[in-house]
């Protein structure tokens, strides 16, 4: 791993960091800045940067001091009612207008509702399956953890499935980070954004107007028959439920496959000797598929000890307050059995996640099938890639062997 030390100097996040581009391990240096400078700020990146369980969780619960609503202020917003501009979702909204807004969705993604959705998951998950069986080996990011959670949405919201290629090119281009720091790539990856960005709209701009009045289940038609939403928030709303849980899903699935394989556990996992849901949640503390969210200060306010000023960018590293040893027992090692797991990987406050009960369900699902398929993944370490800002694998090769008892 790159230290903090021989990349930009000591108290300096390291450059995979500060390009966005993610990395294996970072927690060398979050335990460093944990311990030596919990609240700083970094004058490269214009931001304080958060790094302990008690700070990130009251600047998340703080809405009176900290808004949500300039997150995404760097991405492609637009006036155009039908591009669904993210500015008009739940995401980047404080209370009251956040209230008005996650109450149109809320009950959906209820625990109750998710288990009324637990047999879908588990056909697309049988399905995907399927269609691996007689491969030797295959991709697991590319052929299973990044399609299972861009079906289960598209399921959810009612996308009929042969626009589903469609989405998960127009869904990639939204997250696309540019490969190199060159103006040219720069305006390439803004100008991909934006087109993926209309014609995402635009399209379902189409399914919203088709389905207002009709008595369907899916999340468009809820979305389209919902009083006192402007076209723009209807349209904003699909585009925010089908991204928010794509590569962050893909991530957890990934992750958890990663670490069991690296901690050797998966054939505990199989055989029930290791909690299949605690572990879950293990891997959403220990490898937190997003290590950090934003906030802005909209008032002065003292963060232990600092003073922060209005205006300011705040950077909350939810990775490093998920190993904050204040919290967790031995938070550098993988404890599968940990209990109570109060980890904020989910984030919390009012914009705790709306997917949290399906995210969890979808992993529940996906390993209960993947390790009775089976026998042994053999998934091939030794030279992972970090994947996008978020905290992933570009890939993980598995060599399967199938169980023949199943
Ligand atoms: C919000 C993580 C899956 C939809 C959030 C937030 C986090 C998060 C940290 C808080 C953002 C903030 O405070 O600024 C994750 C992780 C997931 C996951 C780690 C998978 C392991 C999903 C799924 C959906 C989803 C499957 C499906 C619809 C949302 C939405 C919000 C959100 C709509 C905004 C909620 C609000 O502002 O009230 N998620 N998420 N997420 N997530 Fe997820």
């Amino acid at each position: 791993m790159q230290s903090s030390d021989s990349v930009v100097g000591v108290g300096q996040p390291p450059a995979a960091i500060q390009s966005h581009s993610g990395q294996l391990s970072p927690f060398e240096w979050y335990a460093e800045m944990r311990e030596k400078t919990p609240v700083c700020f970094d004058d490269q990146r214009e931001t304080w940067d958060v790094f302990r369980f008690e700070d990130v969780n009251r600047v998340l619960r703080d809405h009176d001091a900290f808004t949500a609503n300039r997150a995404f202020k760097d991405d492609t917003s637009s006036n155009d009612e039908d591009t669904g501009s993210i500015l008009q979702t739940m995401i980047t909204t404080d209370p009251p207008e956040h209230t008005r807004l996650r109450g149109f969705v809320d009950e959906r993604f209820q625990p109750g509702t998710i288990r009324e959705y637990q047999p879908r998951v588990e056909n697309v998950t049988k399905r995907l399956l399927d269609d691996l069986e007689g491969n030797e080996a295959f991709d697991f990011v590319d052929e299973f953890a990044i399609p299972l959670p861009v079906i289960v949405i598209a399921e959810l919201l009612g996308i009929p499935a042969e626009r589903r290629d469609q989405f998960k090119a127009w869904s990639d281009a939204l997250v696309a980070r540019p490969e190199e720091t060159t103006q040219a790539e720069l305006q390439r990856i803004q100008q991909e954004r934006q087109r993926a960005q209309q014609e995402m709209g635009r399209y379902f701009a189409t399914l919203l107007a088709e389905r207002q009045g009709s008595d369907g289940d899916d999340l468009i038609t809820l979305i389209a028959n919902a009083e006192d939403l402007s076209r723009g928030e209807k349209v904003g709303f699909c585009i925010l439920l089908l991204l928010a849980g794509n590569i962050t899903t893909t991530n957890l699935l990934t992750n958890a496959i990663w670490t069991l394989e690296e901690q050797e556990m998966t054939n505990a996992v199989r055989t029930g000797d290791v909690d299949r849901e605690q572990t879950v949640e293990e891997v959403l503390r220990y490898r937190s598929p997003i290590q950090s969210l934003k906030r802005i200060a909209i008032k002065d306010v003292e963060l232990n000890g600092r003073s922060i000023q209005t205006g300011d960018v705040v950077t909350l590293w939810l990775g490093a307050a998920n190993r904050d040893p204040a919290i967790f027992d031995s938070p550098e090692t993988f404890r599968s059995e940990r209990k109570p797991n109060r980890h904020i990987a989910f984030g919390t406050g009012v914009h705790f996640c709306l997917g949290a009960h399906l995210a969890r369900m979808e992993a529940d699902v996906a390993l209960k099938q993947l390790l009775a398929r089976f026998d042994r993944l053999d998934a091939d370490l030794s030279d992972l890639e970090p994947l996008n800002s978020l905290y992933g694998l570009e890939s993980l090769p598995c060599e399967v062997h199938r169980n023949t008892l199943s």
